[in-house]
């Protein structure tokens, strides 16, 4: 158990559009683990029209949450069956709440694993509405550009497949206000519930996405040089 090959097991916390879905498959990259985009499943479940995607598109256009049951019990089936996870895995979107975290922790615990890092991306309210609104997504891969911040090679054309982009139903003023509202009230407690534990970093979600991704490498690397210590260093 000594360098940066050991799996990488970890959340991503943040307000909507702070950068968790830039960020994420920049990290499944390096750890060859799998990302689990809560938000991004529930879509496919609205794509495909199952009932559970009728009830999750209302809710998520209200910027209100989900049941916790319906959460957990996603997140749980992708843990035990998902191959990828098999090597780690980044939880994006999850946990949300505070009985969210801790049923992850009672997950971990049955598996005997524990989580590395839980790191929150801070940034101020006033810079997301226009992340927000100029965002475009390829919703197949999950991949997201910016029309502005990160444009598509051709206008709303994916880079890698050339379908076509589109804007979250979501995505607009009126819907963020709701889930920024949300965000504070019920996910701020998950941040406070983490910031007690030796896994909690912050990291400056406001600099560029290059700047952003260099926090993270050094928290990474800080980390896996105290595994290789021994733990000495693991903070
Ligand atoms: P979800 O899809 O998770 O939405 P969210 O948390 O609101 O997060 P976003 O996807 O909006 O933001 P992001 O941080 O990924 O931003 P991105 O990197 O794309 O959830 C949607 C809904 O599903 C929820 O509202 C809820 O209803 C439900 N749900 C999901 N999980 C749930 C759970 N666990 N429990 C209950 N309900 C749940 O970046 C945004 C834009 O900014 C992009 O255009 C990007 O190009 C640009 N950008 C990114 N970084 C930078 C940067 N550093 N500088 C400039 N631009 C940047």
């Amino acid at each position: 158990l000594s360098n940066g090959s050991e799996s990488m097991r970890m959340i991503l916390i943040g307000p909507p559009g702070a950068g968790k879905g830039t960020q994420a498959p920049k990290i499944k990259e390096k750890y060859g683990c799998c990302h689990l985009a809560t938000g991004d499943m529930l879509r496919a479940q609205v794509a495909a029209k199952t009932e559970l995607g009728k009830q999750a598109k209302k809710i998520m256009d209200e910027g209100k949450l989900v049941s916790d049951e319906i959460m957990i019990g996603m997140i749980k089936s992708e843990l035990d069956t998902n191959k990828e996870c098999q090597h780690g895995f980044i939880l994006d979107g999850f946990p949300r709440t505070v009985p969210q975290a801790e049923k992850l922790d009672e997950m971990l615990d049955a598996k005997r694993q524990q989580l590395k890092h839980a790191i929150e991306l801070q940034i101020d309210d006033s810079l997301l509405v226009a992340r927000i609104t100029g965002r475009l997504v390829h919703p197949a891969s999950g991949r997201s550009y910016h029309k502005v911040f990160n444009p598509p090679q051709k206008a709303m054309t994916d880079d890698v497949t050339g379908e076509p982009l589109i804007q979250r139903s979501d995505d607009n003023e009126e819907a963020l206000k709701k889930r920024l509202g949300t965000y504070h009230a019920q996910t701020a407690p998950v941040t406070d519930y983490y910031r007690k534990t030796g896994i909690w970093r912050k990291v400056d979600a406001s600099k560029e996405p290059g700047d952003v991704w260099k926090s993270l490498l050094t928290i990474f690397n800080e980390s896996d040089k105290g595994s290789a210590s021994g733990g000495l260093l693991g903070k």
